[in-house]
């Protein structure tokens, strides 16, 4: 395989996330833990003003170490998955020639950036009584009332579905599946860590703006995607399940919990298991926290169809057809050719599942390893033998890596658009599995 994105070249996206967007990230957590000092102290008194204040020169201290491009320190909260963490850590200094040699600008690319996540939740977990505090967690609750509308024009179009379900045709079906995975894919446009966690919600209809989209989504495998989901063997009594590798809370969840309930009232799916993370990740994945309150949220909406969509939600989970699970292996900077290894029980759960749905950026650099690849280079080939199923990215484009490109695609648009791969503004369906008729 090629070599892993590693930092520099200077002023790669690599090479200016480290620089701009990560220091930029942590001032945030800083603020934010500094602006709820006074609800820490009505919580736990004097206790919350010292966790406060240690927690902020711990992630002062941090954001000092990435500035000044300091080697990268082993974890020391002695919490579950330390010892992965640092033993990665040591393979990295193996490989790299000798301790000094790892640090903030010398180290690949994703595993600076998911150890910088990892270290500000350290800075939470050692400081109780605020080892429960989301520093994310403003970020992602603005961000879903700010898509407010475009979540109303959602459910209302998903319930108006549901309502005449006899009536649709087996081509209506089709091009309803099409256009919410559509929907789903274009919600990884709202991101929190690509803006830096400036607000970035869904203002437009998100079904009327799919025609402009199109023609945006550089593979589109969309159709073996639907081959896969009605294949005949996956219609057997014995039911199918469709996995949902989340990403971002706001917008984007709202997004996938349509396209898995369209699944199940349809009948493409009997039953849907969403993966989230176990802490804050990439400042607006969703956790389980994230997970059930937006459920809350729009059972509770001020609008018939909203809350209809999230009473059935809530009722989805009561009955066991969708489930929330989360795993170690989400939130560590594996590549995911190593899960069978690294994870085995995570990997043989998701052998269970007859389809895959990876959602955004970060799962499709985990997929790819993050590597220099051309763009000709077939999605087949780069999972490495990763294929616990059948499985499918949905993708906005944030990071310098693209590959299953026609020849020439990829030059052709790094001469008219330099920024092609980090604008979100590209996008791609690349699925792997059988090919079905
Ligand atoms: O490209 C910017 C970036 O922060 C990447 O480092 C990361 O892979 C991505 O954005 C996160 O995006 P997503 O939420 O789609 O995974
Ligand atoms: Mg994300």
């Amino acid at each position: 395989p090629k070599s892993e994105l590693v930092l520099p070249p200077s002023m790669s996206f690599a090479y200016l996330t480290v620089k701009d967007r990560m220091p930029t990230i942590l001032t945030k957590v800083i603020d934010t833990i500094h602006r709820s000092k006074n609800k820490f102290f009505e919580e736990y008194g004097e206790e919350g003003f010292e966790a406060e204040k240690k927690a902020i020169s711990f992630l002062s201290k941090l954001r000092n170490e990435v500035q000044t491009d300091k080697p990268i320190l082993e974890l020391t909260d002695g919490l579950r998955d330390v010892d992965s963490w640092n033993q990665y850590l040591q393979r990295h200094q193996t490989v790299q020639g000798g301790k000094e040699a790892v640090s903030w600008f010398k180290s690949p690319w994703l595993y600076v950036e998911c150890y910088m996540y990892r270290r500000i939740q350290e800075a939470i977990w050692l400081n109780p009584p605020i080892n429960e505090f989301d520093v994310f967690n403003e970020g992602k609750t603005q961000s879903f009332f700010e898509s407010q509308q475009a979540t109303i024009a959602l459910c209302t179009y998903l319930e108006t579905l549901k309502k005449d379900k006899d009536g649709l045709s087996k081509n209506q079906l089709f091009d309803n599946f099409i256009k919410l995975l559509q929907v789903s894919l274009w919600g990884n446009k709202c991101d929190l860590s690509i803006s830096a966690g400036q607000e970035n919600s869904q203002k437009d209809s998100p079904i009327e703006a799919l025609p402009n989209l199109k023609p945006f989504i550089l593979v589109n495998d969309s159709d073996m995607v639907w081959a896969a989901l009605t294949a005949s063997k996956c219609t057997a009594v014995s039911g199918k399940r469709v996995d949902i590798v989340l990403d971002n809370a706001g917008f984007e969840l709202v997004t996938d919990l349509v396209l898995a309930d369209f699944l199940v009232s349809f009948s493409l799916a009997s039953e849907v298991h969403f993966h989230g993370k176990s802490f804050p990740w990439f400042v607006s994945d969703v956790t389980a926290k994230d997970f059930e309150w937006i459920i809350r949220q729009t059972m509770a909406a001020n609008h018939m169809w909203m809350s209809k969509s999230g009473v059935q939600w809530k009722q989805y989970l009561k009955d066991g057809v969708w489930s929330y699970h989360d795993h170690p292996f989400w939130t560590q900077p594996h590549e995911f050719c190593d899960m069978a290894v690294d994870a085995p029980d995570l990997y043989a759960k998701l052998k269970e599942a007859n389809l895959v749905l990876f959602k955004g950026d970060l799962n499709y650099r985990k997929l790819t390893g993050d590597r220099d690849w051309d763009f000709t280079v077939d999605f087949d080939t780069v999972l490495r033998g990763f294929e616990p199923s059948p499985l499918c990215s949905l993708r906005t484009l944030k990071a310098n890596v693209q590959v299953g490109l026609q020849p020439g695609q990829g030059e052709k648009l790094s001469s008219q658009e330099p920024n092609w791969m980090t604008s979100g503004k590209y996008a791609v369906i690349q699925f792997h599995g059988p090919h079905l008729e």
